[in-house]
């Protein structure tokens, strides 16, 4: 049995509520210059709607794309021809990777020549509209969720023009290919623009764009599509590249251009971004528009990016020197933030409010772990507070690393080292080179490894600098931290008691001392808290030093804390760092609900960190559109967490300077938190994915551990971070609207 769904016109009474309380916010906004060709904002436009989420040119992309980004984006749908004629929005010029035609129409493909070249696939010219009738749109990118396909069938251009976007964008190629079947693009779009104001044409093909410039009036921006630079352009047989040096030419016919973005940040061949060129400013000297695209959250990212998207769409209108007209994005909530609330930011304000930006193994998104160059960069990208794991080599040094097998972020298997290799049940199964079987200057000559927590989804982290840096011990990161503007510094404490018990050493002395000896038991030095899971460490750390603020972090997924757990916590914890999940549980990448544990550890007084955050999309719920500032703004504003233990301390930070905070009701849609388990709610019974395993409570049984093995030296006193009110939390409504969309959906079998 087949089911189809399929979407109701009326839809649009949501957005169109937000978008009136947005206008406040185009004039906030216009109140910057922009280096645009008109000086005004640049414009966003929803590449097939929001195609990173939904199907690309269903209805659910489309409504989504205005729901949720800037309240002017413009719809862009790629037009193609029916064998009848019919103009419908399809991202290729083939049904295959983009619908389910093939389990309508089995073993019926054709082979075409397009431009030239022999094309195998399901082409629409194949089809009558109405034989379409049953064809629904499928996502074509596998990272992506499947689980819209099958909802939405096949867009008409006329639906589209019907959801009354602010502006209406066609793409339109292969002019010559429909002519040799028989069409022609050009009849269609004599009657197209009768009944629907098309604000955009863009199209590769300079004979197509001069032939329908007599029939569009002159609001319609007629825009040059540049393709592969090698490529050549049907109408002229010129290179794009070479016709990209005669934009006084293009101009002739033309009102803007669309190139891809590498045509403005070009990449090297191992993807790290070279100088810009000069196409911007080029463009706009000879008084075109000029607007990137191939955007999108999760993929074709340079390095120098680390992995966060908002960065992207900064350097191409927030760099000093030029900006682009609009983007082409795939993620429209995006560029929307981009160019909303992330521009002409005050960097040299760091004030350490809530939520604190810790570090996690320094900035290890973009370098190895706990060396100087991880640590460099979290303080240059505003980290509020630094971390050191603590270990001990085996002359008793304290170190910072993350990991005390030292398989895990050196090359110490590469090393002569590698002879050290042994197993140690008490910490781990496998066997490892453990930090306390080499000496301090035996570790300092293993090079570092960049950390790959997503190696399995081949995403590797800053490949020039995969065995870059320096290690430090506790003294020097303390040393290194001393004169920096942060709130404080965390010591991170496992595997105290096998240290104890093994090498006679006790962790909690050792790191007293020297935290003492680099001057930080004073009142006026930078506040000192101590990390572990394991409670009698901390109660340790307690007795002997006092004043050092303490963080319990719970090593496992837990959906909530029991009452007397809690109060156990209190009594050794000021803080309390918790898993993302544990906050808002996922399934398959969905986010299921929003757990109690924060409100419940916060109204006992204890803060509560979050970890840990990075910015690689794979990490991240659907739910947060492969957008780590979306995931940030939850976090932030919705679970209301104190601080944020992340990798890429200087994506979170930036989050904290954004310019539209504490704006309340005026809060713009891309700035609102998601809702959580709203995405899940969306999906048809069908494609619903399995239910969560529900995760346990946090009991007083996890929490309480028989007492350390004792050490005797004493702290001095010390002033510790302080805290703070917790920001203010509006509603969240992204997914409210979305949900408010698909109630509208009919299910038609
Ligand atoms: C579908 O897309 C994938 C990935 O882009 C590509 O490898 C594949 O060849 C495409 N299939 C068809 C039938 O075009
Ligand atoms: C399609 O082709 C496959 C083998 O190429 C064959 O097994 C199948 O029966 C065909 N289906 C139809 C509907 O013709
Ligand atoms: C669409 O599906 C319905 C129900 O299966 C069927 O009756 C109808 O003929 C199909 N239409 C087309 C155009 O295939
Ligand atoms: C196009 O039309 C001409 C004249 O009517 C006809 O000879 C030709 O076969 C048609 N071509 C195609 C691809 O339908
Ligand atoms: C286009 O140019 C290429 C070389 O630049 C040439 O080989 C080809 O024949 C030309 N095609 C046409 C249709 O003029
Ligand atoms: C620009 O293109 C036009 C039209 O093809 C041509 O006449 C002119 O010579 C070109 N100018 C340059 C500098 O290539
Ligand atoms: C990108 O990163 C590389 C490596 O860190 C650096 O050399 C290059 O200058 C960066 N590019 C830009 C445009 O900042
Ligand atoms: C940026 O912030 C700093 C510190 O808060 C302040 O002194 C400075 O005036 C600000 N600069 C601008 C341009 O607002
Ligand atoms: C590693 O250190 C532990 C604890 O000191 C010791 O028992 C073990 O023999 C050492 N292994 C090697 C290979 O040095
Ligand atoms: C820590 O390392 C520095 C050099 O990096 C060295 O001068 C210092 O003596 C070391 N401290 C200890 C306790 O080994
Ligand atoms: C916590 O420390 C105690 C010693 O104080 C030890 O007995 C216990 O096993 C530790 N717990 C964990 C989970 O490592
Ligand atoms: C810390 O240093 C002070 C002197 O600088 C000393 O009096 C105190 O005992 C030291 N405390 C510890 C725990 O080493």
């Amino acid at each position: 049995m087949r089911s189809y769904r399929r979407w109701n016109v009326a839809s649009r009474v949501a957005s169109l509520l937000i978008s009136c309380v947005l206008l406040q916010l185009g004039l906030v906004s216009s109140q910057t210059t922009w280096k645009t060709l008109s000086g005004k904002a640049p414009t966003v436009v929803a590449k097939g709607g929001f195609s990173g989420l939904f199907p690309d040119s269903s209805q659910g992309a489309y409504s989504f794309a205005l729901s949720v980004s800037s309240p002017s984006t413009v719809l862009q749908c790629d037009v193609r021809l029916t064998k009848d004629g019919l103009g419908i929005c399809l991202p290729d010029i083939k049904m295959d990777n983009c619908t389910d035609v093939a389990n309508f129409f089995p073993n019926s493909s054709s082979t075409y020549l397009v431009n030239g070249v022999p094309v195998s696939g399901y082409f629409p010219i194949d089809y009558i509209s109405t034989d379409l009738g049953n064809v629904s749109l499928i996502q074509g990118i596998y990272t992506r969720t499947d689980r819209f396909d099958r909802s939405f069938a096949i867009l008409p251009v006329e639906a589209v023009a019907q959801l009354k976007p602010p502006a209406l964008w066609l793409n339109i190629e292969h002019d010559m290919f429909y002519t040799q079947h028989n069409l022609s693009m050009k009849s269609y779009m004599k009657g197209l623009v009768k009944n629907v104001k098309i604000n955009y044409i863009s199209s590769p093909e300079i004979g197509f764009l001069t032939s329908i410039s007599s029939l569009t009036s002159t609001q319609t921006k007629l825009i040059f599509k540049f393709l592969d630079p090698t490529s050549a352009e049907p109408t002229t047989n010129l290179t794009y590249s070479s016709l990209l040096s005669n934009l006084t030419y293009i101009k002739t016919f033309a009102s803007g251009i669309l190139v891809p973005k590498t045509y403005i940040w070009p990449v090297s061949a191992d993807n790290y971004l070279m100088d810009y060129t000069t196409i911007v400013t080029d463009a706009h000297k000879a008084g075109l528009e000029i607007y990137a695209g191939k955007l999108a959250n999760d993929n074709f990212f340079s390095y120098n990016y680390s992995y966060d998207p908002l960065a992207e769409y900064l350097s191409y209108i927030d760099n000093g020197v030029f900006s682009v007209d609009g983007f082409l994005s795939e993620f429209p909530i995006t560029p929307s933030e981009a160019i909303g609330c992330f521009v002409n930011l005050n960097k040299s304000s760091i004030s350490h409010e809530k939520p604190l930006v810790i570090s996690h193994n320094g900035a290890s998104g973009d370098y190895p772990d706990c060396t100087d160059l991880a640590y460099k960069y979290a303080v240059t990208g505003g980290a509020d507070i630094i971390d050191c794991p603590v270990q001990v080599t085996k002359d008793g040094v304290l170190i910072c690393m993350s990991s005390i097998n030292l398989v895990d972020d050196t090359t110490v298997v590469k090393s002569v080292y590698a002879t050290r290799m042994n197993v140690i049940p008490q910490l781990q199964s496998g066997p490892g080179v453990f930090t306390f079987n080499l000496t301090w200057d035996e570790i300092k000559k293993l090079k570092p490894v960049i950390s790959q927590p997503l190696s399995q989804f081949k995403t590797v982290r800053n490949p020039r600098y995969t065995n870059a840096g320096n290690y430090m011990n506790l003294s020097d990161f303390l040393a290194f931290a001393k004169n920096k503007d942060l709130a404080g510094v965390l010591i991170t404490v496992e595997n105290a008691p096998f240290i104890a018990q093994n090498l006679g050493i006790s962790m909690v002395d050792s790191v007293l001392a020297v935290l003492n000896a680099s001057g930080y038991g004073s009142a006026t030095s930078l506040p000192v808290m101590i990390q572990s899971s394991n409670s009698s460490v901390l109660l340790a750390f307690k007795q002997k030093a006092p004043h050092y603020k303490l963080l319990y972090t719970i090593n496992e997924e837990v959906s909530d804390a029991a009452v007397p757990a809690v109060a156990d916590i209190k009594r050794f914890a000021d803080a309390v760092a918790v898993e993302k999940q544990s906050i808002y549980p996922e399934t398959h990448h969905l986010i299921t609900t929003q757990t109690k544990l924060v409100k419940n550890l916060k109204s006992q007084g204890l803060s509560v960190y979050v970890y840990v955050l990075m910015n690689e999309f794979l990490s991240q719920a659907y739910d947060y559109f492969s957008d780590a500032t979306v995931e940030i703004n939850s976090f932030a504003q919705d679970a209301g967490v104190d601080g944020l233990i992340t990798d890429f301390p200087a994506t979170a930070r930036r989050y904290k300077q954004n310019t539209c905070q504490n704006m309340g009701n005026s809060t713009p849609s891309y700035m609102m938190p998601v809702q959580p388990g709203g995405l899940l709610q969306a999906i048809s019974p069908t494609a619903q994915p399995p239910a969560a395993q529900p995760l346990p409570v946090l009991s007083e049984s996890d929490v309480a551990e028989p007492p350390l093995p004792a050490g005797t030296t004493s702290g001095a006193q010390n002033g510790p971070a302080s805290s703070h009110a917790s920001p203010q939390l509006p509603a969240a409504v992204l997914i409210s609207v979305l949900l408010a969309i698909l109630s509208n959906v009919l299910l038609l079998v």
